[in-house]
């Protein structure tokens, strides 16, 4: 192998940029050359290849979003824009690609696989949801940036003695709402994962006021519509929904936070990049060693590489003993 190339695709996690960087460098380590595809798909389907030297991932370890940008592409999942970004590789003399992404960007790392293309996938996702594994770079840096906003919005919860619904990413799972909970000592959890009784949320926000805690954190997956057992037909703005169930259940004054895209942003954590470097540096040798249509994952603290079909036909499960435990620590 000669040259490789690198993209991200879908949406932006904080240390794609390391995991850039780890490619080129391991890349020119073993005496490879590299290029970079701009906007993931869409550049890859109109012959967006730059060149990638070492230097040009200097001080790039430490940014958040992505270098290479990403976009979504409408062509790429058809046919000839596959034949198209098929020809554009093997015009360019690329004999293996990294992608960088979730499970979207895997999907399609899947069909270049079958055409032909040498393929290897680096998990990076804020929402953590690609099995196969414990972690994807992004969801540190996420669930941090959520704690901190937490900490904010208790000050102000505390001060004013009102009930918070505070509503996080991460598509249809609730690792970030889990992780952010637990370490922002939430009194309540929702996640599309575990069917919630809105009635109960409120039972425990009162029984907690009887306990001393005038204010109470709520904190909602987005993936949360429509998941309860006594408010169902939600639509997507769910927090919304929620803080007016409790406003009107429990006479308490709440009020409703959207974090939205300030999640997905912001300087790596120290987490994000080391997992970054060591998935990126793995993900070269791997195609190095002739693999293709693998992504690297951490399991158990080691790298492992899996199938991308085998991780795209498993669904990833939250930890349930997170949530039983927020539950346990909130409601003394
Ligand atoms: O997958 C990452 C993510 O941030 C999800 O948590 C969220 O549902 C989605 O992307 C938002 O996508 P967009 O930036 O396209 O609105």
């Amino acid at each position: 192998m000669r040259k490789i190339a690198v993209l991200t695709s879908g949406g932006d996690a904080p240390g794609m940029n390391a995991a850039i960087r780890a490619v080129v460098r391991t890349a020119e380590y073993y005496k490879l050359e590299a290029v970079g595809v701009m906007r993931g798909y869409h550049g890859l389907v109109h012959n967006e290849f730059i060149r990638l030297h070492p230097r040009s991932v200097a001080d790039v370890i430490q940014r958040g979003g992505t270098i290479l940008k990403s976009a979504r592409s409408n062509e790429f999942p058809t046919p000839e824009g596959q034949a198209r970004a098929v020809e554009n590789l093997n015009d360019a003399g690329v004999e293996g690609l990294v992608i960088i992404g979730g499970d979207g960007t895997f999907r399609g790392g899947m069909r270049l696989h079958e055409a032909g293309v040498s393929v290897v996938g680096v998990p990076a996702t804020i929402d953590n949801d690609i099995s196969c594994t414990d972690y994807s770079v992004g969801f540190d840096t996420t669930v941090n940036t959520v704690v901190d906003a937490i900490t904010k919005i208790r000050d102000t919860a505390t001060s004013h003695e009102r009930i918070y619904v505070v509503e996080v990413m991460g598509r249809h799972s609730g690792h970030i709402a889990l992780w952010a909970g637990l370490a922002g000592g939430a009194e309540t959890v929702l996640v599309p994962e575990v069917e919630a009784d809105l009635d109960e949320v409120c039972q425990r926000i009162e029984s907690g006021y009887r306990l001393g805690k005038a204010h109470s954190i709520v904190v909602v997956a987005e993936g949360v519509g429509g998941n309860f057992q006594t408010a169902r037909n939600m639509d997507e703005s769910s927090a919304f929904h929620i803080g007016d169930y409790v406003k009107k259940k429990t006479g308490f004054e709440t009020r409703v936070t959207v974090l939205g895209h300030i999640q997905r942003g912001g300087n790596p954590t120290a987490q994000d990049r080391i997992m970054a470097s060591r998935l990126g540096a793995e993900a070269v040798e791997l195609l190095e060693k002739g693999y293709s249509g693998h992504m690297v994952g951490m399991v158990h603290a080691k790298i492992k590489a899996t199938p991308f079909d085998e991780a795209l036909k498993q669904q990833k499960q939250v930890d349930l003993d997170f949530y039983r435990l927020s539950h346990i620590l909130a409601s003394q």
